[in-house]
């Protein structure tokens, strides 16, 4: 019997409606397969922990996690506090300081999930974002000066590294020669004449150590137009750390919504705990109201069993969902129905 340890930090908004359905998936998993059961702990971190502690987590936050195989984010952010604030104090902060990385998000449409574009289906809109986690427009390196003043200015610099950007290409490289997928590079080196140049050039260096892997290289605002025009012509994308934020949230109206968008944020030497978070926010406008989603975070708990090695489970996890989605009989407003968020985890569950 295997007993993994995780830390769970549920946050904020529809942050702990999700998480809480996750949870549950676990304990199935757990009744389900005697080899295998989960040590959770939960965390209080986040915007309440904060109006109360003046900090998102603990100092020593980060040394807490460590000990833990992996951690599972509901999401973090909430009005009354300012959102960079609550982001850099803890998601931002893990991400960072935790090297994770490798933002990993799949984007994929399952027969019955809404769709928003015409003419596409399951088949077309298939792929997977590798985002740069901990660099480049997220560096969080500048200053404010004269603020209040006429003469007020902000300084937000973006710090690409040799090191930092080879490594996330590399990666998305093994992954699509691995996987037999076209890779494409995010760039915009025709108007961010130092980063992106420097970005293009590295890919450029490795197109020629990956001669197997069919390669392109697109500027950002371009991709975003051929996500929507041709989204079938997409397998890995490589992109910065904003440039994929911003796409990720794209992809995921393309899959249905963020309600199905899943993520991981991955240290792949596993030196340090990885953390697996949906893309969506905390969603203050429906949240207590029992109607998000749990989807995403159901698919990131699967992102979770992957990265922990108990692929058999991530697949039926998958399949479990998909099960669900293409009946369509138990479904939140997003999806068009009617349910709540924990009908949707139990159909989950009795799916599995
Ligand atoms: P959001 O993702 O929270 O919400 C955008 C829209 O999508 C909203 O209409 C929301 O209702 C809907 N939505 C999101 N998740 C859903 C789900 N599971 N089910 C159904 N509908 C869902 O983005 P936002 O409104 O821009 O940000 C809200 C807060 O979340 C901000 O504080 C932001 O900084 C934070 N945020 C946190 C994370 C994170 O913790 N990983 C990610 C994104 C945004
Ligand atoms: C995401 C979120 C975060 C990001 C925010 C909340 C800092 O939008 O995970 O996509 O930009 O990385
Ligand atoms: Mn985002």
């Amino acid at each position: 019997m295997k007993t993994f340890k995780i830390a769970s930090i549920p946050g904020d908004g529809i942050g702990p409606e999700v998480m809480a359905e996750a949870h549950k998936l676990l304990e199935r998993i757990s009744e389900l397969d005697p080899e295998v059961s989960f040590e959770i702990d939960t965390f209080p971190w986040g915007c309440e922990y904060y109006l109360e502690k003046g900090e998102m987590m603990p100092e020593n936050g980060l040394e807490i996690l460590a000990g833990y195989d992996a951690i599972l984010l509901g999401a973090i952010g909430f009005p009354g506090v300012p959102d960079h604030v609550s982001l850099h104090g803890l998601l931002l902060k893990i991400r960072k300081g935790f090297d994770q990385y490798i933002g990993f998000r799949p984007i994929k449409l399952l027969p019955g999930a809404p769709r928003v574009l015409v003419g596409k289906g399951p088949e077309d809109i298939d792929m997977i974002f590798i985002r740069e986690n901990t660099e480049g427009e997220y560096a969080g390196v500048g200053g404010r000066m004269y603020e209040g003043t006429p003469r007020e200015l902000a300084l937000q610099t973006g710090v690409f590294t040799r090191a930092g950007i080879e490594r996330v290409q590399r990666y998305a490289f093994e992954l699509a020669r691995s996987t037999g997928r076209p890779l494409t590079s995010i760039t915009k080196s025709n108007a961010l004449n130092y980063s992106m140049v420097l970005w293009d050039e590295i890919f450029t260096e490795l197109v020629k150590e990956y001669p197997e892997v069919e390669t392109n290289s697109l500027l950002v605002d371009a991709a975003a137009m051929f996500m929507v025009r041709s989204p079938e012509r997409f397998g890995v994308l490589v992109a910065s750390n904003l440039f994929a934020d911003i796409l990720t949230d794209l992809g995921a109206a393309l899959q249905g919504g963020l309600g199905f968008a899943a993520g991981a944020n991955i240290n792949p030497e596993g030196k340090h705990p990885s953390m697996f978070e949906p893309i969506h926010g905390s969603a203050p406008d429906i949240a207590g109201k029992g109607i998000s989603n749990p989807i995403a975070s159901l698919w990131t708990a699967k992102l979770m069993l992957d990265h922990l090695g108990l692929t058999n489970w991530g697949e039926r996890v998958l399949a479990a969902i998909s099960k669900v989605v293409s009946e369509g009989q138990v479904a939140t407003p997003d999806m068009g129905g009617k349910a709540t968020t924990s009908e949707v985890g139990e159909a989950v569950r009795n799916a599995l």
